[in-house]
């Protein structure tokens, strides 16, 4: 087993503490934490052309996602027929809540002007079904697929163009649904969208520009346009922020919120260089966002390196985005280890990689089974109440990857939300603020690396059977159990689990 202490906790105050949750239940959690599962709408949705949708960026870059993996888009889990059927499992599964997202271009087709009535009935449906079962809704507004009509029309995140559209679009939703929806976050994984679809292009929208990028990009600018994309992606949260406070929020008495990508740092040190390095991973990667959302501005590393290629805020922007937000989301799956590279700070032309100094190595994470150390998630929750004031957080995506064929008996996913959910216990026993754990995912979706070869989720999706048949693996069960409340310690309760009747899993 990997040493217990947390190097992140360890530069801020070189705290030391061992990870001691071995035993617990749902009943050591505090009340009204909230236990869930996530999706989002290209991932599980299918139905991509009809009832009036138009495509987002991240369905015309499926070639490029779901190459050779099988299913598609238009089918992904066929949630837009099946919503009912998947409600009732999670109402099986004992989820107090569940984390999905509007497709903008469902919702308002092209991104801007009038709204599809269509996609409005569909999310009613959905939110009248969820809450009529007593599964509160938790909705993200853009996770990763922008309407590819305004990628077109003027590059999408961009042009400070997006922050009118989206707060727009934002507004729609808070009217049509805010009456029963009260978790409401922005954009996700806000960092990596960034980082992925404009430097290095590992995401929708694929945007990159020599030497940097994994791929030969057709368009973009790895040395300016991360920055300019986050830089709008805060304006306009910052003013969706400012519509719900105005007019909504007094009324419908929600929280709203914004989604970062986590991850945590070995805890080997190796000299006073690499500690170094470590905070500046930190304030790269985290407080590219939080930094400007808890203070008001970027932080001075980012500013010294990147020079005037990331954009200034003016004093109203600074004043509007300072405290823009109720509650964090933090998605994490694993730690990594990072090397410093004082020198990619010579170069003439630099990326954000290049800015931080540093090379993260993701272990080859990208295909394989993450390893079971939640220290890394306690170490992540830690960061952030001591870093930035101990904010209200939601874990919105945790989760084990397998292949996806692999068997039902999911047993390394089961070890991996056992150890995560202790992770958060240990962290909520310091004092973290985090109010609530989300699996990732819910179904097996289409993946945004390795589409349908790799998957997360608690239930299988026959995707040879025209019925898309859910089948619940050994983690659904595992999960529902702990959710139901009994006690979890370890792989023996894991038999026992194995053995309980469950209602769905054979028709
Ligand atoms: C980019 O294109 C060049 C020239 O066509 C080719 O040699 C190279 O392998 C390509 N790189 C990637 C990552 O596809
Ligand atoms: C990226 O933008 C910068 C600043 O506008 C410019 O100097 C540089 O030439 C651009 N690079 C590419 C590849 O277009
Ligand atoms: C699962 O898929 C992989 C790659 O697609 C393949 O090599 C393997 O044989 C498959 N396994 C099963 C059990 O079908
Ligand atoms: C999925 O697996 C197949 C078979 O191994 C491979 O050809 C294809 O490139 C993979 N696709 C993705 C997106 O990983
Ligand atoms: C669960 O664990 C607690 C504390 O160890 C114990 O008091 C309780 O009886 C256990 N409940 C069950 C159902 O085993």
């Amino acid at each position: 087993m990997r040493k217990p202490y947390l190097l992140l906790v360890f530069i801020l105050n070189q705290t030391l503490w061992i990870l001691s949750v071995d035993a617990f239940s749902r009943q050591d959690f505090p009340p009204g934490f909230v236990f869930g599962a996530g999706t989002s709408a290209n991932q599980v949705e299918g139905a991509a052309n009809e009832d009036g949708r138009t495509p987002s960026i991240w369905d015309s870059s499926f070639s490029t996602i779901g190459e050779g993996s099988g299913g598609n888009t238009e089918v992904a889990c066929d949630q837009y027929h099946k919503y009912k059927e998947d409600v009732q499992l999670m109402v099986d599964t004992g989820l107090d809540a569940y984390k999905f997202s509007i497709s903008w271009s469902r919702l308002i087709p092209n991104g801007r002007g009038p709204v599809n009535p269509k996609g409005l009935q569909y999310y009613n449906n959905l939110i009248n079904e969820l809450i009529s079962h007593g599964i509160q809704p938790h909705i993200t507004l853009h996770h990763n697929d922008l309407p590819l009509a305004l990628q077109d029309e003027y590059g999408g995140w961009i042009s400070h163009k997006i922050v009118e559209d989206f707060t727009a679009y934002a507004d729609v939703c808070f009217r049509e649904f805010g009456d029963r929806v009260l978790y409401w976050s922005t954009v996700n994984e806000a960092n990596m969208f960034s980082y992925g679809g404009y430097d290095v292009a590992s995401m929708p929208p694929f945007r990159c520009s020599p030497p940097f990028g994994l791929m030969n990009c057709s368009a973009g600018n790895s040395t300016t346009e991360p920055y300019m994309v986050a830089h709008n992606i805060l304006l306009a949260h910052a003013s969706t922020v400012k519509l719900y406070r105005l007019k909504y929020q007094n009324k419908q008495h929600g929280f709203i919120g914004f989604i970062l990508y986590t991850f945590a740092i070995d805890p080997v040190i190796k000299s006073k260089e690499e500690e170094t390095a470590i905070q500046r991973v930190c304030d790269f990667y985290f407080g590219w966002f939080l930094h400007p959302l808890v203070y008001g501005d970027y932080p001075e590393i980012m500013k010294r390196n990147a020079g005037s290629r990331i954009p200034a805020f003016t004093n109203y922007e600074s004043k509007l985005i300072k405290g823009s937000f109720d509650f964090v989301g933090v998605l994490y799956y694993s730690y990594l280890t990072i090397k410093d590279n004082p020198d990619s700070l010579k170069m003439q032309l630099r990326d954000f990689d290049a800015d931080m100094a540093a090379i993260l190595n993701y272990l080859g994470l990208i295909t394989s089974s993450f390893p079971v150390e939640p220290w890394g998630l306690t170490s992540v929750l830690e960061y952030i109440k001591k870093a930035y004031g101990n904010p209200p957080v939601y874990i919105y995506e945790n989760g084990q990857r397998t292949l996806r064929n692999s068997s039902l008996e999911d047993i390394t996913r089961v070890n991996y939300l056992q150890g995560h959910i202790g992770g958060v216990l240990e962290a909520l026993r310091h004092g973290s603020n985090t109010r609530g754990y989300f699996a990732w995912s819910f179904l097996d979706v289409l993946e945004l690396f390795g589409g349908y070869n790799l998957s997360f989720g608690l239930y299988y999706v026959d995707m040879d059977d025209p019925n898309l048949k859910r089948y619940p693996k050994q983690s659904a069960l595992w999960y529902s159990s702990f959710l139901k409340g009994e006690n979890i310690t370890g792989l023996d309760e894991v038999e026992k689990v194995s053995s309980l009747s469950y209602a769905q899993s054979s028709k």
